[in-house]
């Protein structure tokens, strides 16, 4: 049996099945036939529509292969000689994980057939408007809506005139009529019908209507001899065009800049085996570099001893004592903005053992110790490479705000982040932190020190916040490249 026609549907189990393929974005005649797969296999769904997904069976079903789709487009193929082009546009789309779901007008069956096209795109084609199988849960309405894009390809000039004019006479029209999703055209045409004053008036109403074009390119004419601007975009190029619309570019504000980052805790060596530290995680450092390099910057990571997987993307240099951190750090500059978010020991042991040291009857041997390069204080008092923003971290247990503030004078720094470390926070080792943000006002050298509080928020959110700050503060101030 090749396939099932069921007429006299009563109501109910109308509304059940259109609630039932929305929510599964399927069509509803795919949707009956993975119910009546599933009464087969004795697994199907109770008769809710919006409960949770059935229990993964063992039993096989059928597969599509590749990645999940992330998006979906509805694509809307008119009758052109370039409608060839859209069986090649189908392929592009779901290449980019898009899932296609086809329509072809009347013309459009004269140039490609609807088996190709429902071969390619894995879904079933449509193609009337009047079509009991999908139009008794309004299929047009659908198709115009349950996707993130609408793509015509080829846009005829008959289909761009009926859709200025608001025409809905066929499914497609219907479709480009009903839809409030955006509308991507891909024109093909005579040139002498793309220069038209009709159709100059038509893509003039369209463009003001918030519809994208793309294309037409010039070129050979299918009519032998003819040349000119009229031949539909390549498929590849439509299929980028539909992409960024469907995934716009995320801004890069740090684009061209070089971040310095320190973070985690340093490891001080008593002797081969024994070491002093402290309880930074480094999670707050890792998320301000992968911010900044989701922000578009080329970051250097200079990181103490953590148990973190390095942020893709960032040129992270492991050190463990703060003499190899700041080694690391002075070898990474110039640098645009520099930010030092370590936990740096403050001291190390002077007489570091060679050998694991022994117990003795004298007791406990003596350590003595001696104070730690401060890195942050050593770059931000350069004079040739002394990064444009320079960024301390201030993690206190007492006096937050004061000592914070004392620590900006002191350490030559343009901000400092505050941030209580006391133990009932639970910020040193959690996923959280309360931060305040010291800068001196109009970034004055002697300026008045202001104080912007933030509220709780995750390490990440942290993290984005000081970035989002730092690309406003740097905005067009760039350091020479490094050599
Ligand atoms: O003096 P305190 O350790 O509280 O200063 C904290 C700030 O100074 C942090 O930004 C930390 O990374 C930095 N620091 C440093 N080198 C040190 C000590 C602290 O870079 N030896």
């Amino acid at each position: 049996m090749a396939s099932l026609t069921i007429r006299k549907l009563d109501e109910g189990v109308k509304t059940y099945l259109r609630l039932r393929s929305a929510k599964n974005h399927r069509s509803v005649e795919e949707e009956v036939r993975v119910i009546l797969r599933e009464l087969i296999e004795g697994r199907e769904e109770p008769l809710t529509p919006f409960s949770a997904p059935p229990a993964p069976s063992t039993a096989p079903t059928p597969q599509r292969t590749g990645a999940v789709p992330e998006a979906s487009v509805t694509l809307i193929i008119g009758g052109g000689i370039a409608a060839y082009k859209s069986l090649d546009l189908i392929r592009r789309l779901k290449e980019r994980r898009i899932e296609v779901r086809c329509v072809l007008t009347k013309a459009a069956q004269q140039f490609v057939t609807p088996l190709a096209v429902s071969a390619l795109s894995h879904e079933r084609v449509y193609t009337d408007l009047f079509d009991p199988q999908s139009e008794f849960d309004a299929g047009h309405i659908r198709l115009a809506r349950d996707c993130d894009l609408i793509v015509v390809a080829p846009a005829t000039a008959d289909l761009m005139a009926k859709m200025a004019n608001g025409h809905a006479d066929d499914l497609a029209s219907a479709i480009l009529l009903a839809t409030n999703r955006k509308v991507l055209l891909a024109p093909a045409m005579n040139p002498l019908m793309w220069t038209n004053a009709a159709t100059r008036r038509n893509v003039t109403q369209l463009q003001r209507d918030g519809v994208v074009l793309i294309g037409p390119n010039s070129g050979e004419m299918a009519e032998t001899g003819e040349a000119g601007v009229g031949r539909m975009s390549e498929a590849i190029e439509i299929a980028s065009a539909a992409e960024r619309l469907l995934r716009p570019p995320v801004p890069k504000p740090l684009a061209g800049k070089r971040v310095l980052i320190t973070a985690g805790p340093t490891h001080e060596p008593i002797d081969p085996v024994r070491y002093i530290a402290n309880r930074s995680s480094g999670k707050q450092g890792f998320a301000i570099a992968a911010a900044a390099q989701a922000a578009g910057a080329e970051v250097i990571l200079v990181s103490g001893p953590v148990d973190l997987d390095d942020p893709t993307g960032v040129t992270v240099k492991h050190v463990e004592s703060a003499r190899q951190m700041l080694e690391q750090v002075q070898a990474a500059l110039p640098a645009d903005i520099a930010i030092f978010a370590a936990a740096v020991a403050d001291w190390r042991v002077a007489n570091e053992g060679e050998q694991k040291l022994k117990k003795t009857s004298a007791g406990m041997p003596p350590l003595q110790l001696v104070e730690n390069p401060d890195i942050l204080a050593t770059i931000a008092k350069l004079t040739d490479k002394r990064p444009p923003l320079v960024i301390g971290f201030a993690a206190e247990t007492e006096h937050l705000i004061d000592n914070a503030k004392s620590k900006l004078a002191r350490k030559g720094c343009d901000w400092i982040v505050a941030n209580d470390v006391s133990p009932a926070t639970g910020v040193m080792g959690g996923d959280r932190n309360t931060v305040h943000l010291i800068s001196r006002k109009n970034g004055e050298k002697d300026g008045e020190i202001a104080v912007d509080s933030w509220p709780v928020m995750t390490k990440e959110q942290v993290a984005i916040e000081l970035v989002a700050h730092v690309a406003k503060s740097v905005s067009g101030k760039s350091v020479e490249p490094a050599s």
